[in-house]
């Protein structure tokens, strides 16, 4: 019997040459996606690849627009969906900190008064939750590391891979918040309807 050609969202940006590398390594015609990198749908082999923005890959799995997405843990523990999270990917490795300026004793007792930018406002509430901290957060898109210069933020949530964003803008990590990797995330019905195809994908991508 035919395969069925699933549709496989995977997160622009840092993740998407590594993905494009596994994948290439396994035997897909990737080469297409590299050249056209203004197009966002690609037929390869029995995949539809959807090159969507990090945040929203949980999203479009969530709805059932794709099967299975990939995309970094960071973007799924705070997107929150209701999806699968099969297997861990040994790419995309990074870590999320909470960082501040190098000259700044950042006070973290109970009931301080901190004011926090990230991207990620969901997991920074929890992360101080823990720490009976209840931070004003300010939600930023992009260069979050800007935040404690010019005195928008007490500190940042945010990930850091090499360090060297961290260090050029003379900050220091104060505590990791989280490890990030790369995982496979699946669509609850798809699981039942395609489940087969999307195991042969990512054992293809595992082995
Ligand atoms: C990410 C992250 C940091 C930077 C860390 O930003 O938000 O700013 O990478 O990487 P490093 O530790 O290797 O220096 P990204 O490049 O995704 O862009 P953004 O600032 O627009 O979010």
């Amino acid at each position: 019997m035919e395969k069925k050609r699933i549709k496989v969202a995977i997160a622009k940006g840092r993740i998407l040459g590594e993905v494009l590398r596994l994948m290439k390594n396994c035997g897909y015609a990737t080469k297409t996606i590299r050249k056209n990198t203004r197009e966002l749908v690609f037929d390869i082999d029995n995949i539809r690849v959807l090159i969507c923005k990090p945040a929203d890959v949980p999203k479009y799995v969530e709805l059932g627009a794709a099967d299975c997405g990939l995309v970094g843990s960071d973007c799924i523990a705070e997107a929150g969906c209701d999806i699968y999270e099969p297997h861990e990917l040994p790419i995309g490795k990074c870590k999320m900190v909470l960082a501040c300026l190098k000259n700044k004793k950042l006070k973290l007792l109970a009931g301080s008064i901190l004011t926090i930018g990230t991207k990620y406002p969901n997991i920074t509430k929890e992360y101080f939750a823990k720490k009976k901290i209840s931070p004003e957060i300010v939600y930023l898109n992009g260069s979050v590391e800007l935040a404690p210069l010019v005195g928008l933020a007490d500190a940042i949530v945010d990930i850091t891979e090499t360090g060297e964003t961290i260090k050029k803008n003379n900050l220091k990590v104060v505590d990791v918040v989280k490890e990030v990797c790369c995982k496979l995330v699946v669509n609850k019905t798809s699981q039942k309807t395609v489940g087969k195809e999307i195991r042969f994908f990512i054992s293809s991508l595992l082995k």
